[in-house]
């Protein structure tokens, strides 16, 4: 009886729950750049995937100084968090490319990343792997599974994932998310402390998309910039070789913005990182030399006082709360 009267509700119910073809191809992509983005088959070693540095549950780095790739090898470069894509103007540290899918391309084939020989090898991989024959199939609506449909995938995941709302935007939407120690340190990053220069309020992501000096790594390269300026002419004839030197060579790495402008200015100079989840990403910078939060800080009231011909002189409180803004920045 019960049951009879439940069933035209029921069958309300999973009609309402039908969606659209193209939402469900949509979401059907999205599912699979999920299980590339961790799959280690498409890797050399057969145990390296995107997960390994891009982890999940460290806001998609992997809490190493420098990342380790297929067969042990360490690249040059701290990983950074993929959580906020959306607000890059560029991509990597020193803003090398501006294409998302070129730029999902790159970590296939980087020797000190996936390693693998091609980018067909890895289409290839794929295809022969009947359950990704499969369901890309259902989701592609006709057109072929090749490289793009790959990168496609991975950005459709990468697109949509949950960032969730951190305290600092819950009290930029009103209320009091934030504790009385937090607001005076936001004063201070907007205020007496200059990090809002660069790293713009109101953005999620709080950077401004531009690239700076911070005195970091830097006395590696200077001094033999005509011969790493050979080894770059040399690489850039591919954009890819160019990823690849960067990723092997710690003296061209250093070199950071330079590399793509070649002017004198942007020697050293590299992209201001979002702060978002910041207090998750640890170690900090390019290249990881920063092992904690608070040193972090530290280094940047100094370089960036002395940068700016203002020192900025925090009393140790100022400090605390500082610190205490850039916690709220993290979901819990
Ligand atoms: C060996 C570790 C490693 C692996 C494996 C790896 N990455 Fe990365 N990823 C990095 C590092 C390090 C950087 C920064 C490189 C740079 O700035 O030159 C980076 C940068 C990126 C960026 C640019 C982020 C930004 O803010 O500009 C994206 C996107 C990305 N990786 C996606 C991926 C995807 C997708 C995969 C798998 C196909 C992958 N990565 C595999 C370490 C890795
Ligand atoms: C002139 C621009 C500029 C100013 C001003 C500035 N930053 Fe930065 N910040 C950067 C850049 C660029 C980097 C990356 C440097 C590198 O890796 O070489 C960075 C890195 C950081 C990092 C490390 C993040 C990570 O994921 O590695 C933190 C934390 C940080 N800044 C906080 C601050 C604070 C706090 C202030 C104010 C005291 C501040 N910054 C002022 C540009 C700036």
């Amino acid at each position: 009886m019960r049951i009879t009267t439940l069933l035209p509700v029921a069958l309300l119910l999973s009609a309402c729950s039908i969606t659209n073809p193209a939402d469900e191809r949509a979401q059907g992509l999205s599912r699979l750049g999920e299980q590339l983005f961790s799959d280690p088959r498409l890797s050399a070693d057969g145990i390296t995937s995107c997960a390994s540095c891009h982890d999940p549950l460290r806001a998609f780095t992997d809490g190493r100084k420098i990342s380790v790739g297929a067969f042990g090898r360490p690249s040059t470069r701290n990983a950074p968090s993929l959580l906020d894509l959306e607000d890059m103007e560029s991509f990597f540290w020193d803003g090398r490319l501006d294409d998302l899918h070129e730029t999902l391309l790159q970590p296939f084939t980087a020797p000190n990343e996936l390693a693998n020989p091609s980018i067909d090898h890895v289409v290839q991989v794929v295809k022969d792997i009947p359950s990704y024959r499969r369901d890309f199939q259902k989701v592609l609506n006709g057109r072929s599974l090749d490289e793009r449909a790959l990168t496609d995938a991975i950005a459709a995941y990468l697109e949509n994932l949950d960032r969730g709302t951190n305290r600092y935007e819950l009290a930029q939407e009103g209320g009091s998310a934030l504790s009385a120690e937090e607001k005076r340190g936001l004063a201070l990053f907007e205020g007496k402390a200059q990090c809002a220069a660069c790293h713009t309020p109101g953005t999620t992501a709080l950077t401004d998309n531009q690239f700076h000096h911070a005195g970091i790594g830097f006395e590696r390269a200077s001094g033999r910039i005509k011969s790493l300026v050979e080894r770059i002419d040399d690489a850039q004839r591919s954009r890819s070789q160019l990823g690849n030197l960067i990723l092997e060579d710690e003296e061209v790495a250093e070199l950071g913005r330079f590399v793509t402008t070649r002017k004198a200015a942007d020697i050293g100079g590299f992209r201001t990182p979002a702060l978002r989840n910041v207090a998750n990403t640890a170690p900090y910078m390019h290249d990881g030399s920063v092992p904690t939060l608070e040193e972090a800080v530290d280094r940047e009231l100094y370089y960036r006082g002395i940068a700016s011909g203002r020192p900025i002189a925090l009393t140790v409180d100022e400090q605390r709360q500082l610190l205490a803004f850039l916690h709220s920045l993290s979901l819990e």
